[in-house]
């Protein structure tokens, strides 16, 4: 089999997304429309990826570091098939050629390898979609005995013509010896003064190259985004598919409309999701696990039993089994909470290593810290890990005690079982089993004569 190269169509303005930033660079679940396009084509094994740009090219490539992709540089935006047409001198003569949209990003590779699987030296293959309204798109034009003979223009069609609601995607694979024959020979004398793509239908009609014909299982596969209403409408289609997804993987969704994947997330058997949250990156969440409302969980791991209450907020995170986290509790990278771990309200930990069973359960900031078991972490607890250049590390020994308002002046180290009195400035290691109590020591004035109002 040929290899397959990619072109992937992205150089046109998209003026009615009003926006400064280029068409493609808009985001659907979090990750522009033209990455989504170029995921798709690695999915598909492509050999090669072309992206033809235009408009905001050095914006859309800074945007795309992607090292297999061959970037085509269109200066004016002559049509479809001069674009196409810019791909082609990188591509090899016995490529086959797919051609995709950067702004219709929901494109799926089982469709496409569909369509590809159909083009040989001999035919070409189109995706097509019938409408109920086919307005504004190239129509397709089969002959008495059902052959497809040509693609006609919205401005270029007869009334006749106008009521077919058959239409074509855009999307078409072809043999690049062909293409690089029939591209040459397109001109531009139609209604738009452009240089179709979709005239190299006709060329293959008359040349007998067969046009086969495959369909997407939806309309949302093939939907462009123009503007920012059907941007809306393919992110909800994709998040309502993803939903599903995690539905008939076992996870329980408060309300299926109220959940945003953007990104992979994997689920064991009766997770709950509660409304509003939003997961980004890897997220696992293994058997059991329940997520509060309104949580946001990025690049995370959460291990069985896990609960996490509202408005958490998870980054970067691992965490073992049945550990509570929550409510209004901030976990930044690097935090690795082992088993039956707490991490209460207006929590937040970063680069912490939290041993089993320990608790840090109100109000507190635990950074570059490493805690070990059953430790007791009391509210207001700081590490002051930072001197304004460096940072420092804390260490708190199994079975330690952190009294409430206690600082601990990194570096520094408390060892097992030791216990730090309330309202400490610890700022000297403190020894296995001691108690360390830094504060000044209380004084009660007798008969303190309290002042009184200046008349
Ligand atoms: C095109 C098809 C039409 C099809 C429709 C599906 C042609 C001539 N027509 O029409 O049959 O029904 O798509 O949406 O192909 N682009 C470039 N460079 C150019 C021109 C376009 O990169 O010089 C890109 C655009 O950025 C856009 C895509 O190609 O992403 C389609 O171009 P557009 O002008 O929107 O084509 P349509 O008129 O929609
Ligand atoms: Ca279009």
């Amino acid at each position: 089999m040929s290899s397959l190269h990619v072109v992937v169509l992205a150089a046109g303005q998209g003026s009615r997304m009003k926006s400064l930033q280029p068409k493609v660079l808009h985001a659907v679940a979090g990750k522009p429309m033209l990455h989504h396009v170029i995921d798709t084509a690695r999915a598909l094994g492509a050999a090669g990826i072309h992206g033809v740009i235009g408009h905001g090219a050095e914006q859309v490539q800074q945007a795309t570091p992607a090292a297999d992709v061959t970037w085509a540089l269109q200066e004016q935006q002559l049509g479809t098939g001069h674009a196409v047409a810019q791909a082609l001198p990188a591509i090899p003569d016995d490529a086959r050629v797919l051609v995709l949209y950067g702004d219709v990003p929901l494109i799926k590779a089982d469709t496409l390898q569909r369509l590809v699987s159909q083009v040989s030296d001999h035919s070409l293959a189109l995706l097509t979609v019938t409408l109920d309204n086919p307005d504004g798109y190239g129509r397709i034009v089969r002959a008495e005995d059902g052959a497809v003979v040509a693609i006609v223009e919205q401005k270029d069609a007869s009334p006749e013509q106008l009521r077919i609601t058959e239409v074509n995607t855009g999307i078409l694979a072809v043999n690049a010896r062909l293409l690089k024959s029939w591209l040459p020979q397109l001109g531009n004398n139609n209604a738009q003064g452009e240089y179709y793509l979709t005239d190299v239908i006709a060329m293959a009609a008359a040349h007998e190259v067969a046009i086969q014909v495959a369909q997407p299982d939806t309309g949302f596969e093939v939907q462009g985004v123009n503007n920012r209403v059907q941007l809306a409408e393919l992110e909800r289609w994709y998040q309502r598919q993803q939903a599903q997804r995690l539905m008939l993987e076992g996870a329980t969704l408060a309300d299926p409309e109220r959940v945003d994947v953007r990104g992979q997330v994997t689920v064991g058997a009766d997770v709950y999701i509660d409304v509003n949250a939003v997961f980004e990156g890897e997220v696992t969440l293994a058997d059991g696990v329940s997520i509060g409302p309104g949580c946001v969980i990025r690049n995370a791991r959460l291990g069985s039993g896990t609960r996490v209450h509202a408005h958490s907020v998870i980054d970067g995170a691992s965490v073992g089994r049945d550990a509570q986290i929550g409510p209004f509790a901030r976990l930044r990278p690097g935090t690795q909470l082992a088993d039956r771990t707490k991490i209460g309200n207006f929590v937040e930990t970063k680069q912490a290593v939290v041993g089993a069973g320990s608790k840090i359960n109100h109000l507190s900031y635990v950074g570059d810290a490493t805690l070990g078991t059953e430790v007791n972490v009391g509210a207001g607890t700081i590490t002051c890990n930072y001197d304004g250049v460096n940072k420092y590390q804390t260490r708190l020994g199994d079975g330690s005690f952190i009294g409430s308002n206690t600082a601990l002046v990194a570096p520094v180290s408390v060892g097992e079982r030791a216990v730090v009195g309330a309202g400490s400035t610890v700022t000297r290691d403190v020894e296995a089993e001691e108690l360390a109590v830094a504060r000044s020591r209380q004084r009660n004035i007798q008969h303190w004569q309290r002042p009184e109002k200046q008349s």
